[in-house]
């Protein structure tokens, strides 16, 4: 367990395009919460940021098929984001976007000072354009014949037929799979990353990693077979100018959008830091050799965040073949861990908008509130293989493992030491049985702890959930309902209600991470007041550009001064909950308790719900 140290949870940043489903939330969010809310338990300094990933063609094919300006849709979907996620209880210290000066500052920021330490090169290439509109088709976005294969539906990057990696250019009868159009290839200068400059620092930092989801750094590792230059700008109208004389000012050149989003943590954090009042406080988690910073996000952004954006921290750091000298906010860190989940998949095929496969968050909440579903993305998530969602399976986790195993024993034990006391009773003599289920209960801080440091989050689910079940059962083996009819027992029913009060309250700690809002409840239930486990706000904030930048943002297209937008933010440090036990106070007052958990209809199990139909 690592005490009073800096955490940053860098949490991937959801394209503001749409809603958000909940295949979305099980890889990057929930998981990214969880861990967060432990460190904070633990006395860690965390400082948890993200935003909505803005550019690139993902927003620009919606605001096409919308009718829309880009800018207008992103406006659209962050706000519809931070609700979603706000309705989670995902409590970020700063949520925000990449459409603020701020992150177009700092980007830039990143790009002169790669460029100055030559990691940054311009090459001439071939690329499919889109004819009517004259935009980069990304490889993924062109389809055709596989030249090996003779497979129809081959994409641009490669053919799922066989397997082989391709290039748009090889295609037989390229077509842009966004309107169907015949691409055209032109040549266009553009700037690389020098990923073979950086190559070597990059496999000394992956081979010194421990602690990785195993098939993650196997993933990682065998990108640094394959490092190729690769493009960090675009034929594109929308995106952050390239902060070069001559580049700047056009319209039609943009940096890509990984470029530029994976820097959002960076951004976010000094953002964050200018919002609190002391602009410089992001440097605890950057340029503290000994912070440690977690990344989070689904198995399709693994190679973001562990080849494209450590070596652009260490050619800004000045770490590779080319040399260099750090820019000037510092030597930035490079990720302790890449914490990467599989898919979420409903009957088979991944979460997806386009095939109608979709449950979104919103509906989700509305219908069966935050803590159900961060229960069940936690202890039966794809945390390391695909996983697949049925409503079966959710009415099972919810009814059988929430309400009738954690919220009947809250409910049982609060209601009858009510009922015969009115309060927390004061124990009497301890016998065996009590102190066992103490020290089971004791000791899951340290197993479940540990679970959870190391981002276990099914396993320390399950392990939490089981000090619940030896509670249930202690208390059947008590029979502390017949105690009380026994006058002579009283002393006995006081013990053992103490004990199963005192065990409710450490299970509760044990799974405030995972149910941040019951948390509060049952908090609330054994007579505490205040807040127990906080929420992230909504708050409507101004643009600024944080005071760490030697310059602000440049070029043509930046967005206005003087934005609004909506951020989340939290009050985190004013929490009570810690990762340990809290004795419970004898005479503290205890009213009768509401069920913690709604039982769902069986039937839910077989039909969905009407917004979620099961399709037989
Ligand atoms: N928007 C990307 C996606 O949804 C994730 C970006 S993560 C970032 O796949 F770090 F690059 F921002
Ligand atoms: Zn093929």
């Amino acid at each position: 367990m690592r005490m009073s140290s800096s955490v940053l949870t860098a949490v991937a940043w959801p394209y503001a395009n749409g809603p958000r489903h909940i295949g979305h939330v099980s890889g990057f969010g929930v998981p990214s919460d969880v861990f967060s809310r432990y460190q904070r338990m633990i006395g860690s300094r965390v400082l948890m940021v993200s935003g909505t990933d803005e550019h690139g063609t993902p927003i620009l094919v919606q605001a096409d098929a919308e009718g829309i300006a880009p800018m207008d849709l992103a406006d659209r979907y962050n706000r519809v984001i931070v609700d979603d996620l706000q309705g989670l209880g995902l409590s970020y210290d700063l949520f925000t976007r990449t459409t603020t000066r701020n992150h177009y500052a700092v980007v830039q920021e990143l790009f002169r000072t790669l460029h100055k330490n030559g990691y940054l090169v311009p090459k001439t290439t071939t690329g499919a354009i889109s004819p009517s509109t004259g935009r980069t088709l990304p490889d993924r976005f062109v389809e055709g014949t596989c030249p090996i294969c003779g497979y129809d539906g081959a994409r641009g990057d490669q053919c799922d037929n066989c397997g082989n990696q391709l290039d748009p250019a090889d295609l037989i009868n390229p077509r842009s799979k966004i309107n169907g159009e015949t691409p055209k290839f032109v040549e266009s200068e553009h700037w690389f990353l020098d990923l073979p400059a950086l190559a070597d620092s990059l496999g000394d930092w992956l081979k010194g990693r421990t602690g990785w989801r195993p098939n993650v750094l196997r993933f990682s590792l065998n990108l640094i077979d394959d490092m190729r230059p690769r493009a960090m700008s675009r034929d594109i109208d929308w995106g952050i100018p390239i902060p070069l004389e001559g580049w700047q000012d056009r319209r039609d050149k943009k940096l890509y959008v990984w470029f530029d989003a994976v820097i959002g943590y960076l951004s976010a954090s000094m953002e964050w830091a200018a919002r609190t009042g002391d602009p410089e406080a992001w440097r605890e988690w950057w340029t503290d050799p000994n912070a440690v910073s977690n990344y989070f996000m689904g198995k399709d952004n693994i190679t973001f965040h562990s080849q494209i954006w450590p070596s652009e921290l260490l050619g800004y750091r000045g770490e590779g073949a080319n040399g260099g000298e750090p820019g000037p906010l510092g030597a930035l860190n490079l990720p302790t861990e890449v914490v990467s989940s599989e898919f979420l998949t409903m009957s088979g095929s991944k979460f997806s908008t386009s095939r109608g496969t979709v449950i979104y968050v919103r509906d989700f909440l509305r219908e069966f509130g935050p803590d159900a579903l961060r229960y069940f993305i936690s202890v039966a998530g794809p945390e390391t293989q695909d996983t697949d969602f049925t409503w079966e399976e959710f009415v099972r986790r919810t009814n059988f493992e929430l309400a009738n195993e954690w919220g009947n024993l809250v409910n049982r034990s609060v209601s009858m030491a009510f009922k015969n006391f009115g309060a927390i009773p004061r124990p009497g003599t301890v016998t065996d049985a009590d102190a066992e289920l103490l020290r089971t209960a004791h000791a899951a801080f340290d197993t479940v702890g540990a679970d959870l440091a190391r981002s276990r989050f099914r396993s320390a689910a399950s392990e939490a959930m089981r000090v619940v079940s030896a509670a249930n059962k202690y208390i059947s083996d008590t029979e502390p309902w017949k105690l009380a009819k026994d006058p002579a027992q009283a002393d006995r029913l006081a013990t053992v209600l103490h004990t199963s009060l005192q065990v409710v309250s450490d299970a509760n700690a044990l799974l405030t991470p995972f149910l941040p809002h019951s948390a509060q409840s049952v908090h609330e239930l054994l007579g505490g007041s205040g807040v127990w486990a906080a929420q992230p706000e909504v708050r409507e904030v101004d643009d600024l550009v944080s005071p760490s930048l030697p310059e602000g943002p440049v070029g043509a297209g930046l967005p206005a001064e003087g934005r609004s937008y909506p951020v989340l933010m939290g009050d985190y440090a004013a929490e009570q909950a810690a990762w340990r036990r809290t004795e419970v106070q004898p005479g503290t007052p205890l009213s009768k308790p509401a069920p913690l958990f709604r039982k769902l209809a069986p039937e839910l199990g077989e039909t969905g719900p009407e917004w979620a139909p099961v399709d037989k």
